[in-house]
């Protein structure tokens, strides 16, 4: 156990390390990573205790050298996880490299299915999970980053149900028409619902998130919380941002100044055109030379006057995609330089290699335009970094619409990275820019980025993860627990006077895809039989159904019966209608509510006697969260001016006269009557109206999603039957 005084740990889990480490003859080498992960972390409050688990980068089958390499990495909280070659040849350049990539960039012929890469990539999820396990507890924070690792939060969850999980995928995440084709999909989505935040660059990858999460699971939120399985996650928006200062006062140091000074007497009278990316077709690199050479053509003035210094970061040459896009783009330079150099000038200079911080930081110090054009792109860090970079110096931005960061820099100039036209006019229009647009251009976007740099990322993300948690937590208070339930059933035991209302569909019944097949089991009704039969006991069903349904399923007459929540009560065998108002409005809801069934297939009407439900339980779940928002829209006029309830239900949109509610059905039931032990269950909103009216010693139980107006929460009606058998013994 910790003490109070001890910090919180913060363990980061990731595929790589921020080192990678290299064996030379037979020496470990180092190499630091100052990658923007890194160094955000580093910036989150002292008060955690930093820890960091991942894949170091190097094989090695010598235990000695495994145990080296541990120790040498303990001292900095770093905790390798050993790959086989044929983990990485599976699991990294497989199922992450060749599956995943490629699919959730939109690169769907690219992506590879083998069956190989599937269950490497479970094995390696579960050799990080078991690394993990070694190391955590319950009171620490795990945050898992990427889509290398999306089955882990779930095989965390399953042996530390407690723990704080967050989730970040840094790379899109595609529309469900693509996620659908990974036959694992299934998988993947049960991985990641075990986080309690789930986090995204932006809103258009949460929304295909949340739109492949209704598809598949079914699960459904009307915030941003959604509840799956006993747990509640929830699934926001956090764009990455950099260290902003290191890149703005960079310029500063010797080191950058010295680069800057070589650079500018290489280029001195020559624009400059950059573009810094690691090897990925994701990047757009051949269609971005394809439109420089277009603007060379359709610009000719421009010939011998400006460069384009072109960096690529070696990056997964082990996949044959990268590969084979090495070589195209080999030759598609030495096309363009073929064709167009003079003596004395070249139109790209081509780099192959990683660069310094130092390095990179004179080249987005010194180059006129940055061309930042990738296909699809998470996020992408070279873009803010090219602006913070020009602190003292001004600078033209030109950026894909298709990277996650043209949300946040508008005042780039924005392209549609497919469109040569597009690109080679910007080019022009930024090589003609006046200086003082430039600037005014680049302080607008300084001022974002230096707002949301990557300190608060982390904090944002932290923070959101802790409140979420807390929240988790005290709801779980209310679960009832076996101890709580022998209360319960003891003070059952011990009153005198009693009153049972239960609702009946989700509360002792489970959902059935038709209505009519949500038929209750032999052993229900003996328990209710049982129940009722008791003189001491008053047992209500207080359902939203019709009276017809109900008369047939529930046949004791011994038990009080509402209908239609509470318009109509059965007392015997009799049925008494309790509401008077006017029934006119039923054909003008019917005749909206029909529309809404005929562009919604699986979804139908019912007609009560004294209202109209719409039901899509069998209706696509992304479509039918449509039409209920196109139909509550259409149906709030019509309820306002005719005083009626419309109300969202589960997989149901109900409109009823307002004069009634279960909350007014139950307490004209209990008005001169006197309890000492009320038990109330319930699963939907409608439900909540009944705990109000009744006081608070009452045992409310909320089925299913957790509510705050019940005193007690249980995840299913089987748990809550059970408890219902053990009043009844
Ligand atoms: N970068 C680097 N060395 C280089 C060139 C680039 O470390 O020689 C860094 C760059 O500073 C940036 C990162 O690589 O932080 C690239 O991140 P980005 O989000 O643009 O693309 P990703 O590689 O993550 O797809
Ligand atoms: C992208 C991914 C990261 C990954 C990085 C470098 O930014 O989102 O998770 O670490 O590329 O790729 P690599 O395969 O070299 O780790």
């Amino acid at each position: 156990m910790k003490s109070e005084s001890e910090a919180k740990r913060l363990i980061i889990v990731s595929n790589r390390l921020p080192v990678k480490a290299e064996i030379w003859d037979e020496i470990i080498h180092f190499e630091k990573s100052a990658g923007g992960l890194a160094t955000g972390l580093n910036s989150l409050d002292s008060s955690y205790e930093k820890h960091w688990i991942g894949w170091p980068g190097v094989y090695t089958d010598d235990a000695d050298k495994e145990d080296i390499l541990i120790n040498r990495l303990d001292s900095y909280n770093f905790h390798p996880v050993f790959l086989s070659r044929s983990d990485v040849e599976l699991y990294y350049d497989g199922y992450s490299n060749s599956t995943l990539w490629p699919l959730f960039h939109y690169f769907y012929p690219y992506a590879r299915h083998d069956q190989r890469f599937w269950d490497a990539y479970k094995k390696v999820n579960r050799l990080f999970a078991n690394r993990v396990l070694e190391f955590a507890s319950e009171d620490d924070i795990i945050w898992v980053q990427d889509y290398h690792l999306m089955l882990l939060p779930s095989m965390l969850r399953e042996k530390l149900p407690r723990v704080r999980i967050g989730f970040f995928l840094h790379i899109p995440f595609p529309s469900y028409e693509l996620f659908r084709t990974l036959a694992n999909r299934d998988e993947l989505m049960e991985g990641v619902t075990g986080a309690d935040q789930i986090g995204f660059h932006t809103y258009e990858y949460m929304r295909h998130f949340v739109s492949a999460l209704y598809r598949i699971k079914g699960v459904e939120s009307d915030d941003n919380r959604f509840h799956y399985r006993g747990h509640t996650f929830s699934v926001d928006t956090f764009p990455m941002g950099i260290n902003y200062d290191s890149f703005c006062n960079a310029y500063k140091s010797e080191g950058v100044k010295r680069f800057a000074e070589e650079f500018g007497n290489r280029y001195h009278d020559r624009k400059v055109i950059l573009t810094v990316d690691r090897l990925d077709y994701s990047k757009g690199i051949l269609r971005r030379l394809e439109a420089f050479r277009y603007f060379l053509e359709l610009f000719p003035a421009w010939n011998g006057k400006v460069s384009m210094v072109m960096i690529l970061v070696p990056s997964r040459d082990k996949v044959d995609k990268y590969h084979e896009l090495k070589v195209s783009i080999d030759e598609a330079v030495g096309n363009i330089n073929g064709s167009f150099s003079s003596p004395g000038w070249i139109p790209i200079h081509y780099f192959y290699k990683n660069f310094s911080f130092e390095e990179l930081a004179a080249f987005y110090h010194q180059s006129d335009v940055a061309l930042v054009t990738p296909l699809r792109d998470g996020m992408n860090l070279v873009a803010k970094e090219y602006v913070a970079a020009k602190a003292r110096k001004a600078g033209v931005l030109i950026l894909s619409e298709m990277a996650g960061a043209a949300i946040q820099l508008r005042d780039a100039l924005v392209v549609n990275p497919n469109n040569l036209g597009e690109i080679a006019g910007a080019i022009n229009k930024a090589l003609n820019m006046p200086v003082a647009e430039q600037r005014r251009r680049l302080m607008r976007m300084q001022r974002k980025i230096r707002r949301s740099d990557i300190s608060k990322w982390s904090r944002n993300f932290i923070n959101k993860l802790e409140s979420i948690h807390q929240w988790q937590d005290d709801l779980r208070k209310k679960y009832l627990r076996p101890s709580q339930s022998r209360a319960v059933v003891e003070a059952f035991a011990k009153a005198e006077r009693r009153l049972v209302a239960l609702d009946y569909d989700g509360t002792l019944v489970p959902f059935a895809a038709r209505p009519e097949d949500a038929l209750p089991p032999k052993r229900l009704l003996k328990i209710l039989e049982s129940i009722a039969g008791d003189d001491s006991t008053d047992l209500l069903i207080v359902s939203g159904r019709d009276s017809e349904f109900l008369d047939s399923v529930i046949p004791g007459k011994e038990i009080t019966v509402f209908a239609e929540h509470g318009a109509m009560r059965r007392m015997g065998s009799e049925w008494i209608s309790l509401f008077r108002s006017d029934l006119s409005w039923q054909p003008e809801i019917i005749r909206v509510m029909k529309e809404i069934t005929e562009t919604t297939p699986g979804s139908m009407i019912e007609r009560k006697r004294t209202a109209v439900v719409w039901h899509y339980r069998n209706s696509d779940t992304w479509l039918a969260e449509m039409r209920v928002a196109q139909l509550i829209n259409r149906l709030i006029y019509p309820c306002t001016m005719r005083q009626l309830y419309l109300m969202k239900g589960n997989k149901i949109v109900e409109v009823k006269p307002s004069e009634y509610t279960k909350g007014t059905a139950v307490n004209n039931y209990i008005e001169g009557r006197n309890y000492d032990f009320i038990l109330a269950a319930g699963d939907d909103t409608t439900d909540e109206d009944m705990f109000e009216v009744l006081p608070r010693t009452a045992a409310t139980v909320k089925i299913g999603k957790p509510s705050e107006r019940a005193r007690f929460n249980m995840e299913s009606s089987a748990d809550f039957v059970q408890l219902l058998e053990q009043i009844s013994r």
